[in-house]
């Protein structure tokens, strides 16, 4: 049977006015708070443990796991980080997420919150994004006058404060310490780890940082069960998640689905590739993930079934490219962005992303030559495994993964028989030169 999709963090989203507090509560908004009160800390992380729920950050690390490993209470504080960056091109998910049910992720990261100890919470918010930044603002302060926030929630003793901090739009503040060095007022460069967050994290103490879904996916968790959730999705990939299908699909959006869905159900369900045309490739998890191409459609999309396949589950970022997109010029765009958006900390990401860019410019404009495919990957062999943070690896993906699967669409860019001034064989002039060369 194919899979069906299994709305849980989307249930409510095309319910009229569904970001406001009413109208979460009358869909039992609240009530996995209310129940999350009743039993011990330990037992909520044991609960998300036994869930198998893995960060829906992109990295898939254990949340149960990550919460246990805050050192015991010591009397000072500890805090709660959540990751509402969201920056990765092709990643469309918490944004979403967040304007259409803020207080779910509200409770979420009150019960998080309450698991770890934890009384000061900070959401961590992508700054373009300044209708999100607003709606959550209003969320939180409904959830203060109804009791949800300050001081004794809700009766139990518990007391909460929950801070929305704006950030100033980069990239790498998305990656966890470096975050954490933007919230403390610092310049968002990443940190050296260990120390880990959860020994020395904001203010140097213990922090728990973690994704927007992940932490929107407890509340429905405490409701329903670790068993509940670990009926859906793979044995090691439990639960379900959202998959942003972007591009040439016919109804681009949000699915929510099982983890271990594939692209050709996905693909389905949102009416296939745009009319009349066919994949091409597209990307897993983002931009940073190694791309697929048409012989992928069936790899279950978990982090086990991407992994085998050569990529990573990454944010679940689907972007879908048809025959008419030229891969190079794709290519060249996510490498600009990555070259604007490092850090400069380290000199493999700083330098070698910059001079990707300028090889990749030089291909698309038809002035590279057969060489510079080999010099693209030493580029990349220079940046991988040896940049400070995953930003450089990342920025390689795209690279490395288009010259294994389309090295001969970059060769065609070079000058050469039905190409003769080289550049873009996409471009209006060349495509019908390019189209009898396909055939
Ligand atoms: C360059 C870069 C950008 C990142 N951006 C985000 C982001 O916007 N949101 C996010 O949750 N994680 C992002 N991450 C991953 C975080 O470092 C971290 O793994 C994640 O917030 C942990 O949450 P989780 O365990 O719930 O997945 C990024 C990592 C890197 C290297
Ligand atoms: S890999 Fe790039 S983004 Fe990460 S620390 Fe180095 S320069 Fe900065």
């Amino acid at each position: 049977m194919a899979t069906q999709l299994t709305p849980v963090l989307s249930r409510t989203w095309d319910v009229e006015r569904s970001w406001t507090l009413e109208t979460y509560e009358r869909h039992d908004g609240y009530s996995a708070l209310r129940t999350a009160l009743t039993r011990s800390p330990e037992d909520l992380v044991q609960l998300v443990k036994d869930s198998g729920l893995r960060g829906r950050g992109g990295a898939g690390f254990p949340t149960g796991m990550k919460w246990g490993f805050l050192p015991k209470p010591d009397g000072g504080p500890r805090y709660l980080v959540v990751n509402a960056d969201e920056s990765e091109p092709g990643t469309c998910k918490d944004v979403p997420l967040m304007m259409a049910s803020p207080h779910l992720l509200i409770e979420g990261a009150i019960i998080t919150s309450y698991a770890i100890g934890c009384h000061h919470a900070f959401i961590y918010l992508r700054g373009e994004v300044v209708h999100v930044y607003r709606r959550l603002m209003h969320a939180v302060e409904e959830a203060y006058a109804k009791g949800y926030l300050g001081r004794n929630v809700l009766g139990s003793g518990f007391d909460l404060d929950i801070t929305v901090h704006a950030g100033a739009g980069a990239y790498i503040c998305g990656e966890e310490t470096a975050l954490l060095d933007s919230l403390e007022g610092r310049r968002g460069q990443p940190r050296l780890k260990p120390p880990f967050p959860a020994v020395a994290g904001l203010y140097a103490r213990p922090t728990v940082v973690n994704n927007v879904e992940s932490v929107a996916s407890v509340p429905s968790i405490v409701a329903h069960g670790a068993d509940w959730f670990s009926s859906m999705g793979t044995e090691k990939s439990t639960g379900f998640g959202l998959f942003s299908l972007s591009g040439h699909v016919t109804h681009p959006g949000q699915y929510e689905a099982p983890l271990g869905v594939t692209l050709r159900e996905l693909l389905d369900m949102a009416g296939g590739v745009r009319d009349g045309h066919r994949l091409k490739f597209w990307t897993p998890g983002g931009s940073s993930t190694p791309i697929f191409t048409e012989e992928h459609l069936d790899v279950p999309l978990d982090f086990e079934g991407v992994a085998g396949a050569g990529s990573m589950l990454g944010t679940r970022a689907l972007q879908i490219f048809d025959e008419t997109t030229c891969v190079v010029r794709a290519v060249l765009r996510w490498t600009e962005f990555y070259a604007h958006e490092s850090c400069g900390k380290c000199t493999p990401c700083r330098e070698g992303t910059f001079w990707m860019k300028q090889v990749l410019r030089r291909l698309e404009a038809g002035q590279g030559t057969e060489q510079d495919l080999d010099n693209l990957l030493d580029q990349c062999d220079n940046i991988l495994g040896r940049a400070f943070c995953a930003l450089g690896d990342g920025a390689t993906s795209p690279v490395t993964s288009s010259i294994q699967h389309f090295r001969e669409e970059y060769l065609r860019h070079l000058p050469g028989p039905g190409n003769p001034h080289g550049g873009c064989p996409f471009d209006p002039v060349a495509a019908t030169v390019f189209a009898g060369a396909d055939a």
